[in-house]
Order: structure tokens, then C-alpha cells, then sequence
């Protein structure tokens, strides 16, 4: 190999090898998607009602991304489609999970995050949070109720 590229082998679920030549600088989310590379983590949604639903996310989408593209039927979610504008994709995380997001809230998402409805200190905007691989088997309450900041408490 040229010397500012290395082999990557990523394993997949099934146990098989894919074998990349990857550039000195990219992330492996680079590497994995230019390679076709599918890497996702499952990611449990604790719903209202107490049930469950377990979903492949896919590495590199954002939570909202996930509920919309895998149907997770929560009522009201995402109102502003991911553009801080809400507070409805509301997500309360265990605190184990919230430690490893690859993100801090910023300032907008913190302020945001006070209008949301049953606010805990594990509590994130799921249009800010990205699925790592890091997160696989994570599971992620929804909360009982929603709150939508454009429109004030329901
Ligand atoms: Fe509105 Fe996340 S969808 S802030």
C-alpha cells in the first residue's frame, strides 16, 4: 500500500471480513461508507405503552433518522425535523449510554432541552444524538410525555 494508506478489515455481524485500503486521516465512518461497509449498532426504544422495539440503526444517523427510516410509532416526534426548533425527540438514555454519545449538547440543544417534557440529567434531543458502533445495544426511553416548544406543553 502507498504509504499514507493502511488495510482496514472490519468484521461484519455475520462474521465476515471486508478488507479496505483506507487514507491516513479519515475516520473509519469514511473508510466503511466509501467501502459500502453497512455498520450498524442496535438500538432498543423503550415506548410509551412499555413496550419494546429493537431497531439496526445505521452509523453515522442521528436518532431522529432512525425512528423516521425504521417507523418507530411515536406520536408527535421530531416536529421540527432535526432543526432545534422543538423539543419533541426528546430521548432519556442510562447513564452509561449518555457517557459514551460522541457529542456534548450545545448550547441551543441544553436550552431546548429545558422545554422538554419530564427532563432528566441523561436526557438528549434525538435529532442531535449520532449512532457509533460504540453504541450498539443501547436502549433508549422514550418519555411519556411531549412537549413541543413552538406551541408551548400540550
Ligand atoms: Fe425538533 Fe429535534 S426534532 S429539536
Amino acid at each position: 500500500a502507498a504509504p499514507n494508506r493502511v488495510t482496514v478489515v472490519f468484521i461484519d455481524r455475520d462474521g465476515d471480513r471486508i478488507e479496505t485500503e483506507a487514507k491516513v486521516g479519515d475516520t473509519l465512518l469514511d473508510v466503511a461508507q466509501k467501502h459500502d461497509v453497512e455498520l450498524e449498532a442496535k438500538v432498543t426504544f423503550i415506548l410509551r405503552d412499555g413496550s419494546r422495539q429493537s431497531v439496526d440503526a445505521k452509523v453515522g444517523d442521528n436518532l431522529l433518522d432512525v425512528i423516521l427510516e425504521h417507523d418507530v410509532d411515536i406520536d408527535g416526534f421530531g416536529a421540527c425535523e432535526g432543526t432545534l426548533a422543538c423539543s419533541t425527540c426528546h430521548l432519556i438514555f442510562s447513564q452509561e449510554d449518555y457517557d459514551k454519545l460522541p457529542s456534548k449538547p450545545t448550547d441551543e440543544e441544553l436550552d431546548m432541552l429545558d422545554l422538554a417534557f419530564g427532563l432528566e440529567d441523561t436526557s438528549r434531543l434525538g435529532c442531535q444524538v449520532i449512532v457509533t458502533k460504540d453504541l450498539d445495544g443501547m436502549v433508549v426511553t422514550v418519555p411519556q410525555g411531549v412537549a413541543d416548544a413552538r406551541s408551548g406543553p400540550l
